[in-house]
């Protein structure tokens, strides 16, 4: 099963999705005097702003989504540098190059996230934004990174795909910087197949968001009309099915989260004493979705061969998340012929180059990693061994028996 909130789909998503079904209403817009339209919507995204602690929130159909809505809403785009990991899923970068920005990749550090003495490196005058990606469920180091971005009047864009309902030091997670998004995808914390989120805290980044993702219209399609539309808008739209399932699954999130950290406290304790193993570091114990148990071991070699003995690859080897694997990006391939925004006369940085090995420290890191899961098992994470969010301390003490075993030999 891919995450713990598509493990859990039950009664309450049932019941949400029947109302919508039995209401006529399928869109998210309807009649505010008829009873039967219930504006799952519209209650979601109250409910997903008061859960981050933002006034304004904005759906849509996909975290992909949410990022591109994210950065058009804060006018990034051609000429422009965004700072990104290294080590992410490949929406982050797509979402830069279709907003017509150019992606800069940085090293990640022990956090696994955004190393903030690379992105000070990285730094030119035409950075225009940071983007924080808090992978597997682990918060970035927010503070530092937030005290960059103010530093050199930039904005901090947070993904947080991977790590819906964490918290960096008592803040969630997407609150932190001018924007954050979320993904709703089968591997996320809480699933609708497919959604997204995009929260802000600014009334006028809010009424950009909206009108990108609904056809240029002002939230809620109240007010502004013909004749005076602001720009050119898409259409991301969730739909009520969606948000009803949502609605179901957000009010399992405190369950899954106290399972998860359990046990994550219990596979980390029964493998800690191991001579050699380190752990990934975790900016916020309390506060991360503890999806995954993240482990270096001594050398990429060792790794390999444990990984392969667990029957599961090493985060380097997993593909999907990590730049050295993303051929489209290397050799920047566009969809059309022209190369934008890689070459564009907007941009006026020196040519750009994207290479397998250019994030020495990030490659090092990654090629002696292994992802266990807790709650998230992905081929494409590299998490293929571990448990699932259905199992108890049984099968969490059998799996560590299984770790503790594969790596005797090497001790
Ligand atoms: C870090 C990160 N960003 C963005 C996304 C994109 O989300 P979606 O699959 O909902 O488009 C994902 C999805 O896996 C992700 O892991």
């Amino acid at each position: 099963m891919p995450g713990p909130g598509m493990e859990l789909i039950g009664e309450e998503e049932k019941r949400e999705v029947l109302e919508v079904l039995e209401s006529g209403y399928l869109f998210r817009y309807g009649s505010a005097e008829d009873p039967a339209f219930k504006a799952k919507v519209y209650q979601l995204e109250q409910e997903v702003g008061k859960l981050m602690g933002v006034p304004y929130a904005v759906a849509v159909n996909s975290g992909t989504s949410a990022l591109l809505v994210a950065l058009c809403g804060l006018g990034i785009g051609p000429g422009d540098e965004v700072i990104a990991p290294g080590y992410t899923f490949i929406a982050s970068l797509s979402s830069i190059v279709w907003a017509r920005a150019v992606p800069i990749l940085a090293e990640v550090d022990k956090t696994l996230n955004l190393d903030p003495a690379d992105v000070r490196r990285k730094i030119t005058p035409r950075t225009k934004a940071i983007m924080a990606v808090h992978m597997l469920g682990n918060p970035a180091r927010l503070e530092d990174l937030k005290a960059l971005a103010e530093a050199h009047h930039l904005y901090l864009v947070e993904d947080c795909a991977q790590a819906f309902g964490a918290r960096y030091k008592g803040r969630a997670v997407g609150s932190v910087g001018e924007v954050g998004t979320y993904s709703f995808n089968i591997f996320k914390t809480i699933t609708a197949g497919d959604g997204g989120m995009v929260v802000t805290k600014d009334e006028a980044i809010y009424r950009r968001l909206f009108g990108i993702h609904d056809q240029g219209h002002a939230p809620l399609r109240m007010g502004v009309e013909v004749g005076r539309r602001p720009f050119v808008g898409l259409d991301f739209r969730m739909t009520e099915l969606q948000a009803a399932v949502l609605r179901g699954q957000l009010r399992k999130l405190d369950t899954i989260t106290t399972h998860l950290h359990a046990n994550k406290r219990r596979f980390k304790a029964a493998i800690a004493d191991l001579p050699g193993l380190e752990f990934r570091q975790i900016t916020d114990p309390e506060g991360e979705c503890a999806t995954l148990l993240t482990v270096f071991l001594p050398s990429e070699e060792v790794a390999r061969r444990v990984a392969k003995e667990l029957g599961t690859k090493v985060v380097a080897d997993s593909g999907w998340h990590v730049y050295a694997n993303m051929e489209q990006i290397l050799e920047k391939r566009t969809v059309t012929a022209e190369g934008c925004p890689f070459r564009c006369p907007h941009y006026q940085g020196p040519e750009l180059k994207y290479w397998k090995g250019m994030l020495p420290q990030t490659d090092a890191l990654l090629g002696r990693a292994i992802n266990i899961s807790i709650g998230v098992s992905d081929a494409g994470l590299g998490s293929g061994f571990g448990v699932t969010m259905r199992d108890g301390f049984d099968v969490v003490d059998a799996r560590a028996a299984q770790f503790r075993e594969a790596f005797r030999e090497y001790q």
